[in-house]
């Protein structure tokens, strides 16, 4: 399906109610995970390398679109972590995430909530928030004052991670969206027609990719001290980037 047009400016926040029902078809996701068509393996391993290595002292760690932690949990494993809270719209994706961070031996909580509510809470406080293809559904002003909250969460010495779709350097979304689809209507063969079908109307609608530069001049703009891209996809379709408070 091709994407709507005028999207954004016309739509200034993400579609939550369209994004979670896409999301309530885990097991699709799920499939998507399982053959490692999105690199969670290897984003999964960076993120657990960067915990053990810049953070030897106990920490908080937010995970904003939490889905079902199932990575998560094995980043987090002999890393310092004393709590853990994660956030996500789609019950179907917390139920899995009780069952797999029980194994977690520090405090951990689950919230059905959209996570830019969450943001806003004066009592929230994280030395890490961690988001997994998560922080492009947010509109590009979205972004912005998402960015600025999350600063305003963090210590002095914190960090917000994440990884995401990004556009080329000389790349729009549209063609970013054409991109996407020829790469993946090629690579992803355990996917069924109709399973495509529905990723692709997804990311049409719904998927907001920025450029590396912006993303970190986005950073600057809302008092971060820079952004480094730890990890980029062999299709440079994705990459990981951690911004510095
Ligand atoms: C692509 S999945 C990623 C799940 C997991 N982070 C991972 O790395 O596999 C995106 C997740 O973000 C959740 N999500 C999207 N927008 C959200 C919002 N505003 N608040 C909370 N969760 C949200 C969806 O429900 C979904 O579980």
């Amino acid at each position: 399906m091709p994407p709507k047009k005028g999207l954004p400016p016309a739509e200034q926040v993400e579609q939550v109610k369209e994004v979670e029902a896409h999301f309530q078809q885990w097991q699709s996701y799920l499939k998507l995970v399982e053959n490692n068509y999105l690199h969670h393996r290897e984003v999964y391993s960076r993120l657990r390398q960067f915990l053990l290595g810049r953070l030897s002292r106990p920490f908080l760690l937010l995970d904003l679109g939490c889905g079902d932690a199932c990575f998560m949990v094995r980043a987090l494993e002999g890393t310092a972590i004393s709590g853990y809270v994660g956030v996500d719209l789609t019950k179907a994706a917390l139920a899995l995430a009780a069952k797999n961070l029980a194994v977690l031996r520090c405090e951990h909580r689950l919230m059905e909530k959209d996570f830019y509510e969450i943001v806003q809470e004066a009592e929230i406080k994280a030395d890490v928030i961690w988001m997994g293809l998560t922080f492009h559904h947010l509109p590009q002003p979205q972004k912005a004052k998402f960015l600025h909250l999350a600063h305003n969460i963090l210590p002095a010495d914190g960090y917000l991670l994440m990884y995401e779709p990004t556009l080329l350097e000389e790349e729009t979304r549209d063609q970013y969206l054409g991109r996407w689809w020829r790469t993946c209507k090629n690579l992803w063969r355990a996917m069924t027609p109709e399973e495509l079908g529905r990723s692709r109307n997804h990311v049409n609608n719904h998927d907001f990719p920025e450029k590396l530069s912006t993303l970190e001049q986005m950073g600057r703009q809302q008092k971060f001290a820079g952004m480094t891209t730890l990890y980029q996809d062999p299709d440079k379709l994705y990459a990981m980037m951690c911004f510095a408070a």
